[in-house]
This record gives C-alpha cells, structure tokens and sequence, in this order.
C-alpha cells in the first residue's frame, strides 16, 4: 500500500511516497477505469473539474486500486494505492474510501484484484464484504463481480480459467461504476421535482461526487436544484464523530460554488424551528423492504424533526441500496465503530482518558417518518412495502394499487 500526493506536486515528503501532478491535472487513463461523473452529463458532473475517487490500474501499472483518501481531505489530496485484499480491507475500514454507491464499485474492484493475483477469491469476497456490514452496496458489489467471475473461469475454454476470471470481475466492477453514473444523473433529475423555488435544503453526511462514479445521491438533487436556480441554501450538517459533513461536504459543495453553510449537528433543531429549512436530503446505506433507512448516525434524529416541524425528509438512493431480504429496521446490522471516534476529535483528545463511549456509524430511521424515497427508477411516496416492491419492476407490470405510488419513469 502506498500514498501519491496529488496537491504538493513535486515534493516527496515521506519516504516511499511517489508524487504525482495535482489531481485535476493527472495524466489518467481512459475514463472507463476512473471513477469520475461523465463530462457530457448535464445535471451530474459538478462545476468544478471532478476527482476522481477510485481507480483501477490494470497491468503492466497494476493489478492495484487507487483511492483518494478520503480521510485526509480536505487538507491534502492524498491518493492511497492498495496492492492486495487486506490493504484494501483496512482502506474500507478506516473511511479512505466510503459512502454506500463507491463502496460497490471498490468491492468489485476489490475481487478483480484477488482474481489477477490468483487468491482465493471466494475468501477475499467474504473478507470485503465483512469491511463494512451496513452498506448493502459493498456486498452487492462484492457478489456481482464474484458472479461474473465465476461464471468467466467456469466457461472459460483455451483461456486460463484465472485469466479470463480476472478480466470478467474487471468488466463488471466497470459496470457497476458506468451504471452508478448513470443512476446518479438520473437520480438528480426525480429529485429535483421535489425541490421547490428558493429552497433551503439542509443534508447530513458525504453524498456526492466523493461516494459516485457520477456526482452521488441527495448530493446530485442539491447539484441539480442549484444548477436550476432552485437553491437558495444549502445546511450542511457537520456530522460528528468523522465529519463528513464539515470536511467532505462542505469541500465538495465549496468546489461546485453552492451558497452553503456549516452547522454543529445539534443546531438543527433550532434551524429548523426558526423556519430556516425547507427540505431535508439524506442519502442511505441500507433501506429495508418496509422502507426503514439506514444512514449516517443522526439521519434519524433529523427525520423526527423534520416531522415535528412538518419539514419533507426526502432520502435519495439507488435500487442497489435497497435490500429486500431485510424485512424491516430491526434486520439491518448497525456498524459500530471505535470509541476513540468520539473521545477525539482530529486525533486529539476530549474526553479524559479511558473514558468508555457509544459509537454506531448508523442509525436507522423508521419509513412512517420518510416523505419520499427517490432512486434512479423514479420517485417512492409514500414509503410503503408495496410501493419499495416496484422498484425494477418493468413499467407495465406493476401490480397493486398504482395510484399509491409516485413514481417517474
Ligand atoms: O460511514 P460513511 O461515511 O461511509 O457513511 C456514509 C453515509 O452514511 C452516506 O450518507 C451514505 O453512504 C449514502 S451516500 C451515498
């Protein structure tokens, strides 16, 4: 595993530290091995010059996958290579890449790297997967590529059943990264017809071109009413204990020149009550066959005072990160991480030593508190089971009560 700094061209200040141009300016590869918004898509990519987040170096480069390290920014743009599975896995662990849309093409990439190196590949895919246990993206990504790979190595004729395996995990985690693209751009598009004139929208986590092949979930829909004149405000709710929100979202919304601002996550209710919040947009990391959401701890907290203050909770996703084999909130495993997180802030200590703490990365917020689910299929409202249930199925087979479901084709 290696670190490339992309900001300090031209000066290597670690030992075994390969340096490289700025990010924006990189030579890079064709666009299908990076994972960046496509330049023609009008309503993802973001106004300034995207960066791109993940990348498969194939040989002679590779095998290899590099990561901007997410939990440096947004001091420096960092870039981490990881060489194998486990560089991978502790890569996963400790927030380098995250976010529930990326975290599916990284898996899949993740078993493309255990095929070209001609590991156990079946083992690698469980120990990905096990990275992180509330993105059902990580997963879903992780068996995807396993699927095409052992089909490849299974049928694979002449060719080295490793060889063409490898090949065919690399084609669908660039699947994956294409059709998370396009999903995010159409997601934009649903959204926006949520957002109304002169909209203050307050959002929670990291949503955007960071955690997408495009430019991300709610963070799309923000993009999209912004460019449409809609946006008069954006909150940005720091998001303790990592601060996604204070370091990734307000970088992100900084680049793509959206009027924003940064709030301690507990002045949201005051926010709020004030009249100062007509939107809320979240994105998710697992949603349950009866629309129970699971996200960024303090997602829930924001629902119910969305609720209260009859402010829509509007959460964005795509089809992949809804499980249906989890029937309800209860089924889904909440990550909880170390305690540390919260006794320290940036590494440095808050709370007096050996103090114990709490810590779930997510929490899960109960559909009867959810306007609205928009996903790259259309528009979910209300969130019913029966209404989460259309969701792929073909336009002209829905079956049920279709005049209870929102949903644009
Ligand atoms: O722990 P993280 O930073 O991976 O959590 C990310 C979130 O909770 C996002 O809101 C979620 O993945 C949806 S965004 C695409």
């Amino acid at each position: 595993m290696g670190h490339s700094d992309g900001a300090r061209a031209g000066t290597a200040d670690r030992p075994g530290m390969a340096v490289r141009p700025p990010a924006d300016t990189a030579a890079r590869p064709p666009a299908d091995t990076a994972v960046r918004p496509p330049a023609d898509a009008p309503l993802a990519a973001p106004a300034a010059a995207p960066l791109a987040a993940l990348r498969w170096l194939g040989p002679p480069e590779g095998p290899a996958i590099e990561l901007l390290d997410q939990t440096r920014l947004p001091a420096e743009e960092t870039f981490l290579r990881c060489d194998s599975v486990p560089e991978l896995v502790d890569a996963i662990s400790r927030l380098v890449v995250r976010g529930a849309p990326l975290l599916g093409v990284a898996g899949a990439y993740g078993v493309a790297l255990a095929a070209y190196r001609g590991e156990d590949v079946v083992a690698a895919a469980a120990a990905i997967t096990a990275a992180r246990p509330t993105a059902v993206n990580l997963s879903w990504g992780v068996s995807r590529a396993l699927r095409s790979y052992q089909a490849a190595a299974a049928g694979s004729g002449p060719v080295p059943a490793g060889e063409s395996g490898a090949l065919a995990a690399v084609a669908e985690a660039q699947a994956i990264a294409t059709q998370d693209a396009a999903a995010s751009a159409a997601m934009a598009e649903h959204g926006l017809t949520l957002v109304p004139a002169g909209a203050r929208i307050l959002t929670h986590c990291n949503t955007g071109g960071l955690v997408s092949a495009g430019a991300g979930t709610a963070f799309a829909v923000i993009l999209a009413a912004h460019r449409a004149g809609k946006l008069a405000q954006l909150w940005v709710d720091e998001t303790r204990p990592l601060l996604q929100g204070a370091r990734l979202t307000a970088w992100e919304a900084g680049r793509a020149g959206l009027p924003h601002a940064l709030l301690s996550d507990s002045a949201a209710a005051s926010l709020m009550a004030a009249g100062q919040v007509d939107l809320v947009l979240t994105g998710a990391d697992r949603i349950a066959a009866d629309g129970s959401v699971a996200n960024k701890v303090g997602t829930y907290g924001l629902a119910v005072l969305a609720k209260h203050h009859s402010v829509p909770f509007v959460v964005v996703a795509p089809v992949s990160t809804v499980d249906l084999d989890a029937p309800d909130g209860a089924s889904i495993t909440v990550e909880h991480r170390p305690a540390d997180e919260v006794t320290r802030i940036a590494g440095q200590p808050v709370a007096p030593a050996g103090t114990h703490a709490y810590n779930p990365a997510f929490d899960v917020t109960p559909p009867d508190l959810v306007t609205a689910i928009v996903t790259e299929e259309g528009v979910i409202q209300p969130v019913t089971p029966g209404n989460l249930r259309v969701l792929g199925t073909p336009a002209n087979d829905i079956a049920g009560p279709q005049s209870a479901v929102y949903v644009e084709r």
